[in-house]
């Protein structure tokens, strides 16, 4: 544990805005949070949400975290505020920043996320993005931690597209050491510069597999994981690519071939019988609902290190 839950850095951008301890302090402290071995109290301290893309659970999530520390959240509804009429990030950010003491925010562009933090007065949290969903993998390792306490002999394999999702877990997994494994169709990997970044940080460079066979990719694993082929954003390329991700769907069949203690997870919101069954959903495997509450915890976890 680190000594204080100051982070060296101001804004949780990317899975790499944090270091690898930084990451394990934020795990034990969702832990702790979550048993209520620990109380801490932001009164009075207000969370600014901005959603430019659809949520339930980042949204929800966020505003529940932020009212068990004693604060509040505002939800800046872009189509009811001036944003939707084109006001630029540099004078919005720097607007809010005044009101706010951490800002929270989803939208499509990552660099209009990175301006929003370069005009800030005040922390920035990525609440998905195109490129990165950072919060969602630390609910997601800390959700794998509840599993198996340590990430030593993990093996996460992801299968489906190399998108937002996949690429926080590759990141947030070489800060953990854990071995990921992503299985996606060709020309669907995740993006290349995430990618060479993680093997950067990888100790063992062994650790980090991107594949085009999810059969193989399954064999080993602890932990199978998946998201929708078709991003928010995507919409139109939906028919394309429910075709090409045949093969890719998390079935009972290739549930089978993974480890026999292997767990399911998936970020949500799903499209059951796409990218996996109902059957596997509903499994006893499945942790998939305890990885939605994880959200809550983690992000919990991720505001107290924010505003010390
Ligand atoms: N997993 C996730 O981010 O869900 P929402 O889109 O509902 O926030
Ligand atoms: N990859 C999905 C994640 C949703 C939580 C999307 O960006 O739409």
């Amino acid at each position: 544990m680190l000594k204080s839950n100051k982070l060296g850095n101001s804004n949780f951008l990317s899975s790499l805005d944090i270091s690898s301890e930084e990451v394990f302090h934020i795990l034990e402290l969702a832990k702790k949070l979550k048993n209520n071995d620990i109380n801490i109290e932001f009164k009075n301290k207000v969370l600014g949400l901005i959603f430019d893309k659809s949520s339930t659970r980042t949204r929800v999530s966020f505003q529940v975290a932020m009212s068990r520390l004693g604060g509040t959240t505002i939800d800046l509804n872009p189509t009811t505020s001036q944003i939707v009429r084109g006001e630029p990030i540099k004078d919005t950010a720097r607007v809010l920043s005044r009101y706010c003491d951490v800002i929270a925010i989803r939208t499509y562009n990552h660099s209009d996320l990175e301006e929003y933090s370069r005009w800030s007065a005040k922390p920035v949290i990525n609440a998905l993005t195109d490129l990165e969903h950072p919060c969602q993998a630390l609910a997601d390792f800390l959700t794998i931690k509840e599993e198996f306490i340590d990430f030593k002999n993990v093996v996460l394999t992801f299968i489906g597209d190399g998108n937002n999702v996949a690429n926080s877990l590759i990141l947030c997994g070489a800060l953990l050491g854990v071995e990921v494994r992503i299985a996606c169709p060709k020309g669907y990997e995740p993006n290349s510069s995430v990618i060479k970044k993680a093997f950067e940080i990888y100790k063992d460079k062994s650790l980090l597999k991107i594949t085009n066979d999810p059969n193989k990719a399954v064999v080993g694993a602890n932990v199978l994981y998946t998201d929708v082929w078709s991003s928010m954003g995507e919409e139109n390329f939906k028919e394309n690519k429910d075709k090409d991700f045949d093969g890719f769907t998390i079935d009972r069949n290739l549930v089978n071939k993974a480890n026999q203690d292997a767990i399911i997870l998936h970020c949500l919101p799903a499209y059951r019988s796409k990218e996996i069954t109902d059957d596997v959903i509903d499994s006893s495997k499945s942790r998939i609902f305890d990885q939605a509450e994880n959200r809550m915890h983690a992000q919990q976890a991720l505001l107290a290190c924010l505003l010390s």
